[in-house]
């Protein structure tokens, strides 16, 4: 199964965004200088900017999606390059991988979803343990990226994969990592959860369904 972004579709595409952006605009105009008169039109235009975000964030994740191209890939191998581009910029990320973890996948989204959950770890876990393990669990191959940072609230597990949601956070950021990661993972027909306790850290494992017919998988960790 292949899902392409033809060019046909990405014309669609890029026509949708622009009404969103345009309409972004114009709020962002008139709140800089406001007419005489509808200086307290501040909320309305707030709102309209608020709407304009999630119509332009809602299409941003269908081109993701729609330009999803699958072709067998090796799990462990893609967390090794992930982690590896994390250690060169000096972070310390500890690995635990099985061998040849092959599914079906798009290597450059799968990767972006990686990476994404590491940076999560390394930033919002602050400077705690940062540990990345592969491995396969019956018919899935899984990915986790466990911190042991502050953790999340229960109530929150789900929310926070809501596009645009960031739980008083000052770091810089869109909150739309952990959104696009959990479309990407379902367009690949998986899942991406959350595990956390507040004080105890945070753990997301990506579920990926495995290529099945596999050899046996012996464990590596370095
Ligand atoms: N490992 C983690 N530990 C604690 N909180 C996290 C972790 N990962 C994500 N979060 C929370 O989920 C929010 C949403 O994450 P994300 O969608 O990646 O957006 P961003 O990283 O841009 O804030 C973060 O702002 C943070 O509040
Ligand atoms: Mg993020």
């Amino acid at each position: 199964m292949t899902a392409r972004l033809d060019k046909d579709r990405l014309a669609v595409l890029v026509h949708e965004v622009r009404s969103p952006v345009a309409a972004l605009a114009a709020v962002a105009e008139t709140a800089a200088a406001p007419p005489d008169g509808e200086s307290d039109a501040l909320p309305a235009l707030v709102r309209l900017a608020l709407s304009a975000c999630r119509a332009i964030e809602r299409i941003v994740m269908d081109v993701a999606i729609a330009s999803i191209r699958l072709e067998p890939v090796d799990m462990s191998a893609l967390v090794s390059d992930a982690v590896a581009a994390h250690r060169v910029q000096g972070a310390d990320v500890a690995v635990v991988l099985q061998e040849g973890l092959l599914v079906d996948g798009d290597p450059v989204r799968l990767l972006q979803v990686v990476d994404n959950l590491i940076a999560n770890a390394l930033v919002h876990g602050g400077s705690s343990e940062v540990t990345v393990r592969a491995s396969r669990n019956e018919d899935a191959i899984d990915v986790v990226v466990s911190d042991t940072g502050s953790g999340i609230p229960t109530d929150q597990l789900d929310h926070i994969f809501d596009a645009g949601v960031r739980l008083g956070v000052v770091t810089p950021g869109s909150g739309l990592g952990l959104a696009l990661a959990r479309a990407i993972a379902e367009a690949h027909g998986g899942s991406l959860a959350a595990r956390s306790a507040p004080g105890q850290g945070a753990a997301f494992t990506l579920a990926l369904p495995a290529i099945l017919d596999q050899p046996d998988t012996a464990a590596s960790s370095s």
